[in-house]
């Protein structure tokens, strides 16, 4: 969808449909239409539309004006707009119109100009809420809308906003066609061509191959790969655009989990593909603040592997070396993700980063505890644990904080090595997150914990059902935070 920043009246716009907000319990205003359109529009708003959030009417317009439609898009009350309200209603409008065959739509913003919102949150709702995942179809092509105006007042200059919008809806969208492809499609070694498509001036990208992880020692990482035949690839990319120490975001990447030996139940196993979305968000971010040269330095760190029960496959109560030293008890293979997140937080060290963010499907337990709403919030370093909450208010990808209590670490002794992978059924939210932290040590570091939150069962109003491409938004937002 091409996007156009207009300076012209409502009623002069040609366009298939003119997008026309409205908020509950308000008429106007009905700057830039005419009295015939606003007559219409008072008639509807008297009877079949009030105006409440994501509620949408298309009417036909007036002969007299230019656009062939409007479509009513109700805000809900003035008092409870915000920039998630513009998202949604950005997202449910566009989709609406699109599925009704329009092709070139417009944005009034007469209704929006009496907040401190800047439209851009509509366009990035519209954005993310267009996005489809057709590869896999015959029909490639069915209804697109091809062109957005926004009819705006000179005075309002939106080019950057709408320039950073673009990158990181692209950016979402990007990692969510990563997520949503199969597993068969999107191998490790997939994935990091796909890390290698993003090379750039500022952003060199390295792939650590299987025996180059056994030479420095990754034992940790390389016991969850002995069950495939494909291939481990330990990707990390490096984005300089400033001086200092770097942040480091590490993504697991498991390309399909099984669970290993310790086989998990057949029914939604096929959803396990998207035990990669944390790789895919950093690889998301990274995309993102290449293309915009953010002054950051950035470490994007993604342990890509699969999980399967080959015959060479690691087995319960085997006991393997991590790349600290640290011996590990593997008393359940289906607890991999905190494997290759152990070796990937002691590689990180080696940046001397000023913090550390993972992002990880890690645990079952998380969407139990939290449902679709939520990313599970750990963590050593409660300046950066406060920032990344407000971001996550920002962003809408909103963030919880679990405890990781000193008592956990009982849960996670071994009887045979210095730490087992898991600590059972009780607390295995929190257990995951104190396994990290063991490993994490003085480092100021975060884990994030994205297993209810990065597919979607249901559509929401800009997330299509699938993969949801959570935590792009939310660690863009850290960085531009912190940068
Ligand atoms: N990838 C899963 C966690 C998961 C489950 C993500 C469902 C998304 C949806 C992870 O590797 C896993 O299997 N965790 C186990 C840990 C357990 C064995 C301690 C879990 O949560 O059941
Ligand atoms: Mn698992
Ligand atoms: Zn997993």
């Amino acid at each position: 969808m091409d996007l156009f920043i207009n300076n012209i009246r409502e009623k002069d716009c040609s366009c298939d449909a003119l997008i026309f907000p409205v908020i509950e319990g308000e008429r106007g205003p009905y700057e830039g239409l005419d009295s015939s359109a606003e007559e219409i529009i008072k008639k509807v708003l008297s009877k079949e539309f009030r105006g409440k959030k994501n509620e949408i009417l298309l009417i036909p317009s007036p002969g007299n004006i230019n656009p062939q439609r409007i479509l009513l898009a109700g805000l809900g009350k003035r008092g409870e707009i915000s920039a998630e309200t513009l998202r949604q209603v950005g997202g449910s409008s566009v989709a609406y119109l699109r599925d009704m065959g329009m092709k070139r739509v417009a944005l009034s913003t007469s209704a929006l100009a009496s907040f401190k919102l800047s439209p851009s949150h509509f366009v990035e709702g519209a954005l993310l809420g267009l996005y489809t995942y057709k590869k896999y179809k015959k029909e490639k092509n069915g209804k697109a809308i091809k062109s957005m105006r926004i009819l705006l007042k000179p005075s309002r200059n939106l080019t950057n906003e709408l320039d950073w919008t673009k990158t990181v809806t692209a950016a979402v969208c990007f990692a969510r066609d990563l997520v949503n492809a199969p597993s068969n499609d999107m191998t490790p070694t997939d994935l990091a061509k796909a890390a290698l498509s993003l090379k750039h001036k500022n952003l060199s990208v390295k792939v650590i191959e299987k025996k180059d992880a056994q030479r420095i020692g990754m034992g940790s990482y390389l016991s969850v790969a002995k069950g495939s035949d494909e291939p481990p690839k330990f990707i990390v990319l490096e984005y300089k655009g400033a001086k200092g120490a770097p942040v480091v975001l590490i993504g697991k990447a498991i390309t399909f989990d099984s669970g290993g030996i310790s086989l998990k139940p057949a029914e939604g196993m096929e959803k396990m593909k998207y035990d990669m979305a944390g790789g895919a968000a950093v690889l998301g971010v990274v995309k993102a603040v290449s293309e915009a040269k953010l002054p950051v330095n950035l470490i994007g760190i993604i342990p890509a592997t699969e999980n399967l029960p080959g015959g060479s496959a690691t087995k319960p109560g085997d006991v393997v070396r991590a790349l600290n030293g640290m011996t590990v008890e593997i008393v359940n293979t289906d607890a991999e993700g905190r494997l290759v997140l152990a070796d990937a937080i002691n590689y990180a060290k080696r940046y001397k980063p000023r913090a550390i963010i993972d992002i990880a499907t890690l645990t079952g337990a998380c969407s139990i505890a939290l449902g679709n709403e939520a990313i599970a919030i750990m963590g050593n370093d409660r300046a950066l644990i406060d920032i990344i909450k407000k971001s996550g208010d920002n962003t809408y990808e909103r963030v919880w904080e679990m405890p990781l209590f000193e008592e956990y670490k009982e849960y996670v002794k071994s009887d045979i090595a210095d730490i087992k992978n898991t600590g059972g059924r009780t607390g295995s939210l929190v257990t995951s997150g104190y396994f990290l932290k063991e490993f994490a040590g003085e480092v100021p570091w975060i884990h994030l914990d994205i297993a209810g939150t990065a597919w979607a069962e249901k559509e929401k109003p800009y997330s299509p059902k699938g993969a949801s491409g959570v935590g792009v938004r939310l660690l863009l937002d850290v960085i531009r935070e912190i940068e």
